[in-house]
């Protein structure tokens, strides 16, 4: 069975290691991931956006990654990412998600406090974690200034009044990083984590991770991030999996011989992420 964010974060901020989330679409994302998860022996949480969700239909996301779980040796949870609207998140606590986070990080602090604590009494009524998000975690292609771009950052203040008040189970911050491709590296603000870890003890959580280097990866980890959020990564790997073999084989038909191998790229690149992260073996 499922287990929540809660549990396997717990055990991440006790080891100082952090959690890889793997967002997935279909099939054979549950399958790649969960196939990684088991032969590094990682925890591991399969998480399904909104857009997911509608692409593959709620019953087939909750079906494809209870059959990965149920004969799984590692913990896995079944989160959802970037909940946006209540009745989304009722949807998924109904079909048997382990954990939901509700992004309010677009509404002012006090709304997004109480439109996530609303959230958290239900959420935590039906037995799921609950991860929410304070400051605006954007995407590559939203073209910022650094101005515009610091005022989206987390502010630690906030944080400490944010889990106060809501005792959420885990939060999103935003340091530096966007969703989707970068063009260059992007540039951490390792002191603003390091502030909010110093005053708040709730587990974080770095989005937008796909495409950040090894070194900031190790170095967030060090100070405090637990759970660790990969798509653009996974995409890419799909995506040239695909390519690959139409490329080299322009005549071959059969899904199962172009699927097969970009589900092996994915592999890769999750287990790589495992070893990273440091939940390799931790299962
Ligand atoms: O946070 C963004 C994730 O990569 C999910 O993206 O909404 O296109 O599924 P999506
Ligand atoms: P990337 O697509 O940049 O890896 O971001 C993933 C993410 O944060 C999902 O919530
Ligand atoms: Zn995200």
């Amino acid at each position: 069975s499922l287990v929540t964010l809660r549990e396997l974060l717990k055990d991440a901020q006790e080891k100082n290691y952090a959690v890889g989330a793997f967002n997935t679409n279909n099939m054979e994302i549950v399958q790649a991931i969960i196939e990684a998860a088991e032969e590094e022996r990682s925890p591991v949480i399969l998480q399904a956006s909104q857009g997911g969700v509608k692409y593959a239909g709620l019953d087939y996301v909750v079906a494809m990654v209870e059959a990965a779980a149920k004969n799984a040796t590692v913990p896995v949870a079944l989160h959802l990412d970037h909940g946006t609207s209540f009745e989304q998140i009722i949807k998924c606590v109904r079909a048997g998600f382990s954990s939901v986070m509700f992004d309010g990080s677009k509404h002012p602090l006090e709304e997004n406090i109480e439109k996530t604590a609303k959230v958290i009494e239900i959420a935590h009524a039906a037995g799921l974690s609950v991860e929410a998000e304070l400051g605006k975690i954007g995407g590559t292609e939203d073209d910022i200034t650094v101005s515009e771009e610091d005022a989206m950052m987390t502010n630690p203040e906030e944080a400490k009044y944010f889990v106060e008040k809501t005792n959420v189970d885990a939060l999103a911050i935003a340091i530096g990083t966007a969703h989707g491709p970068y063009k260059g590296e992007p540039k951490l603000d390792f002191d603003r984590l390091k502030t909010i870890r110093s005053m708040v003890s709730t587990p974080l959580v770095l989005h937008g991770a796909s495409g950040v280097g090894e070194e900031s990866i190790k170095k967030v980890i060090e100070l405090g991030i637990t759970k660790i959020n990969i798509d653009t990564d996974i995409r890419q790997a799909f995506t040239r999996g695909v390519q690959d073999v139409v490329n080299s084989k322009p005549e071959e038909y059969d899904p199962r011989k172009i699927l097969g191998p970009a589900k092996e790229e994915m592999k890769k690149i999750i287990k790589e992420k495992m070893q990273l992260f440091g939940c390799a073996n931790k299962a």
